[in-house]
């Protein structure tokens, strides 16, 4: 069984597919904390009504003198080591994450991207793969590092942009395809450990 620390910044509808997979038996696997770097996040309510801990560690909460950037990260770690978790998965977690955090869980971090990496890393991979035209665009898991959505691929999904497709209609399927991939992929890393 996985034991899952899940960091994210928002709606949290990945968390949720992971948390449903779990519940109907597709993922063997215990969340054992959600944090948030964002008070209002979505999902922190999502995981308090699964009955998950759910806390919030706001980055601007640590002072210059405390060397922000480390103690914020330091703090992520300790949560994360004391709720003894083997995975670390960044779920839509818009921050890069900390050498603090990084070397903790060597190899045991991943990160889900909207976008078929290496191509459109950042925030805005939908929108822009949208903008440049492609035929596909996609999703994919990795294994993060210290520098942005970079990292040994574990899994891709493509997904195809038609010709009279929107914005909406793109991302629409792209979240689904998202929530088809994470759960996945987690349920291989469980079954080949
Ligand atoms: C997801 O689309 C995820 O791939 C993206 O944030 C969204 C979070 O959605 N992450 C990145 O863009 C990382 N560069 P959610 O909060 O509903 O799971």
């Amino acid at each position: 069984m996985l034991k899952l620390g899940i960091l994210i910044s928002g709606n949290g509808s990945n968390l949720q597919a992971i948390i449903d997979a779990i519940a109907a038996g597709d993922l063997d696997a215990r969340i054992e904390v959600v944090i948030s770097n964002k008070p209002n996040a979505y999902g922190l309510e999502r995981a308090r009504a699964a009955g998950i801990r759910a806390v919030c560690i706001k980055p601007s909460s640590f002072t210059v003198a405390e060397e922000p950037t480390h103690s914020y990260n330091e703090a992520l770690r300790r949560i994360l080591v004391d709720a003894d978790v083997d995975w670390v998965v960044m779920a839509g977690y818009m921050k890069l994450l900390g050498p603090e955090v990084l070397n903790a869980f060597p190899n045991h971090v991943i990160n889900l991207h909207p976008a078929l990496l290496p191509k459109f890393p950042g925030a805005h991979a939908i929108e822009e793969a949208f903008a440049a035209g492609v035929p596909t665009t996609g999703v994919t898991v990795h294994i993060a590092n210290e520098r942005f959505d970079d990292g040994p691929i574990l899994a891709q999904t493509e997904v195809p942009i038609n010709p009279d497709d929107t914005l909406e209609a793109l991302e629409a399927r792209i979240h689904a395809a998202e929530h088809q991939l994470l759960p996945q992929t987690l349920a291989e890393l469980c079954s080949t450990r």
